[in-house]
């Protein structure tokens, strides 16, 4: 099979995954790409099909085995949490992503915590509680602003950053007596409150070999200015001009290499993407949370600037062979707008047309990375809450604003919100947003 074309399986349907097809698409060694359950945009690209997981993924491994599938990559974290990758193996499949157990260095934040503990990787100060009454004394004890986090994974929902004694009392309550987010909530972790600036920095791992990829930021927060309910992320760029080369070098020597040390010393193999949500404080880079799994929409600003065949490194993390490879980059910068339905991230209105697509100038430095979408017809239409990515790449971070705040404009439909504000830190931190 060494020279015929290799036939991948994605697993997801957002943006995050619109982006790794659109980069698989661009290897020579890649045939067809099949995509679970995929979106409108994906299925330009790729062949889409809905399909029952299965009791421990059994009917999606029976798929893949049946299509002759060589790589599958997950993108989200619901399954990997789940033991996807377990199955996958246990069925002799080539998998890029972590294992169930390795996995819950997101899907636990208690164990997240243990890990970083054991490793001496810098974090926040932190204790993990189930008893309320306990919780509530070490809330005390640390006094607000502070955090209180479900352990489990609560759909970007489970932080609360409690600037009162009494909000943090009722965050633990919320968790701890009336199970908010059920099982994740069973347990929470109370940490100190770190100031500074966040970055997420994502890399390529063997479990042996660590590669990290340029640097990204993203807005959780829903509207301008960093107000509202969290989101997913409602856009993204790249580089973050927080994350200098040193600081690139500090967190893959007091993050990235004790994390895998740590890791092989307790007999897990991490394979895939670890990704580090930090925050740059006054004294150095902190780990704030650790994702299983490319970030979504940092994925859709850092796959358009890899040089590299992703098949390439794909093939390398599955393998073990990540040593033979390091990644390059091309310098634009780039940046990505998320257009999300009205009523995200609570209750998104879905249906209505999409309008205005096919005058996106698409050369090349404007990528359209579908998330929550359909297709009616000859129409796209909205269905989901982030709906559309809009990704522009230019020679500055000025450049890249505008252009994709141009070609976002003529992209129409009812209801359509996106943030007006994306990159303003990275704008004011090239001193007052000079070209
Ligand atoms: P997490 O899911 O753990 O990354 O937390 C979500 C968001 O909560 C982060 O992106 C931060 O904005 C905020 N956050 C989490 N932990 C802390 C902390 N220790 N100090 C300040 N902000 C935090
Ligand atoms: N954008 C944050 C995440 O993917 O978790």
């Amino acid at each position: 099979m060494s020279n015929s074309l290799r036939k991948v399986l994605v697993i997801g349907g957002g943006g995050r995954e619109h982006a790794i097809v659109w980069k698989l698409r661009q290897s020579k060694r890649v045939g067809p790409i099949y995509c679970t359950p995929g979106n409108a945009g994906i299925a330009r690209d790729a062949i889409c099909f809905d399909a029952p997981w299965g009791e421990n993924f059994c009917e999606l491994v029976r798929r893949a085995l049946t299509l002759g599938i060589d790589y599958t990559i997950v993108g989200p974290e619901a399954p990997l949490a789940e033991g996807i990758v377990d199955a996958f193996e246990k069925a002799g499949l080539k998998v890029f992503g972590p294992s169930r157990e390795a996995a819950r260095l997101e899907a636990s934040k208690s164990f997240a915590k243990e890990v970083m503990q054991a490793a001496r990787i810098p974090t926040a100060m932190a204790q993990t509680f189930t008893d309320a009454k306990e919780a509530q004394k070490f809330a005390r004890k640390l006094g607000p602003p502070l955090i209180v986090k479900a352990d489990g994974l609560a759909a970007g929902k489970g932080v609360t950053v409690a600037y009162s004694l009494e909000q943090a009392y009722e965050a633990i309550r919320r968790n701890l007596v009336e199970r908010q987010f059920g099982a994740a909530s069973e347990r929470i972790v109370i940490e100190e409150f770190l100031e500074g600036e966040e970055a997420s920095i994502m890399a390529f791992t063997d479990g042996n070999v660590i590669l990290p990829m340029a640097s990204a930021q993203d807005h959780k927060r829903l509207h301008d200015g960093d107000i509202g309910p969290n989101t997913g992320g409602m856009g993204a760029y790249s580089p973050a001009p927080v994350v200098t080369d040193e600081l690139m070098e500090e967190v893959r020597e007091t993050v990235f290499l004790p994390l895998l040390e740590e890791l092989q010393r307790r007999g897990i193999v991490y394979k895939g993407v670890i990704y580090a949500g930090l925050m740059i404080t006054e004294e150095g880079p902190r780990v704030l949370e650790f994702n299983c799994r490319f970030g979504d929409p940092e994925t859709q600003v850092v796959l358009p600037r890899l040089r590299n065949d992703l098949l390439d490194i794909v093939e390398a993390v599955c393998d073990g062979r990540l040593c033979e490879h390091h990644l390059e980059w091309d310098p634009h910068v780039a940046v990505c707008v998320v257009m999300a339905a009205r009523g995200y991230p609570e209750a998104p209105e879905k249906g209505a047309v999409i309008e205005g697509l096919e005058d996106v100038m698409l050369d090349g430095r404007v990528l359209v990375f579908h998330a929550g979408t359909a297709q009616r017809a000859s129409d796209f239409v909205v269905a989901g809450g982030r709906v559309l990515g809009i990704t522009a790449l230019h020679t500055s971070l000025p450049r890249a604003l505008h252009l994709a705040y141009q070609e976002i404009q003529r992209i129409r439909f009812d209801g359509a919100h996106y943030r007006r504000d994306i990159a303003h830190r990275a704008l004011e931190r090239l001193e007052g947003g000079a070209d």
